[in-house]
């Protein structure tokens, strides 16, 4: 499986790239600019030992790849995913973006803003809002968080836990897309541990799943 990120140049896409390549998954890392994409993706080829990161333009990322994560800022996803919405038709896309500062409850989160860019085909999901760039690039450690995924169809939760489980982490089917907006306020929770206790990377994980497989269903992306 070939997995694009897009904005994967940024501090949360390089993350995610990393985790994937150490697993030896292909991953095409996205930018505005392919020329800054190429050489990020040189950095982390040698960081993971892998070469498995190769570097292009979003729109390139989004047409070639089979599932693709956005790992772009609130502030130009949409405008951004208004000019991919052919590209990403019939794809899985997993959206990382967290609107900043989190809004209420009552409004809607960016995997919500994106579910109403994207065609009816493309399965959105949200995940990582919670797993922060730098458990994801300590690469010497395991990541303990799980990541949290919200959709509204089941089979794409259960792709999306597949995917994430290649990227050696775990992924926890969390409801639908609308309980996204949850998942956005406990950053804010999240970022006041880091205050508290001067870290930077309090994270999430689920209790009492120990005897429970996430994700054990087969995936026709695999
Ligand atoms: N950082 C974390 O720990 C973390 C954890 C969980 C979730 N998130 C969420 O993930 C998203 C990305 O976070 P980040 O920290 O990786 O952000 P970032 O480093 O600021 O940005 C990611 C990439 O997006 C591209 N970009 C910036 N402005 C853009 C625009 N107006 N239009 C299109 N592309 C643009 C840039 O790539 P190019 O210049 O190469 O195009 C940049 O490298 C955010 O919504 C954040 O809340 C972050």
């Amino acid at each position: 499986v070939r997995i694009g990120i897009l904005g994967g140049t940024g501090k949360e896409g390089q993350g995610l790239a990393l985790r994937w390549a150490s697993q030896g998954v292909e991953v095409l890392l996205g930018s505005r600019d392919p020329a800054k994409a190429e050489r990020i993706a040189e950095k982390l080829n040698i960081e993971s030992g892998w070469k498995a990161v190769r570097g292009m333009e979003n729109r390139e990322v989004a047409a070639e790849a089979d599932a693709v994560v956005s790992a772009l800022p609130a502030s130009g996803h949409r405008e951004a995913l208004n000019g991919l919405v052919e590209e990403l038709r019939d794809k899985l896309l997993i959206v990382a973006t967290v609107v900043w500062p989190p809004r209420l409850a009552e409004r809607p989160s960016a995997a919500e803003e994106v579910q109403d860019i994207v065609s009816d085909t493309t399965q959105v999901v949200a995940a990582f809002q919670t797993v922060s760039a730098l458990s994801l690039r300590a690469l010497d450690k395991e990541v303990d968080d799980d990541v949290l995924v919200l959709g509204d169809c089941t089979e794409a939760r259960q792709l999306a836990v597949n995917l994430i489980r290649r990227a050696g982490l775990r992924g926890v089917e969390a409801g639908p897309l609308g309980h996204t907006r949850i998942i956005e306020a406990m950053t804010r929770v999240l970022i006041e541990v880091n205050k508290n206790y001067g870290i930077r990377s309090a994270g999430l994980r689920i209790t009492g799943l120990e005897n429970k497989d996430c994700g054990e269903t087969d995936s026709c992306l695999e």
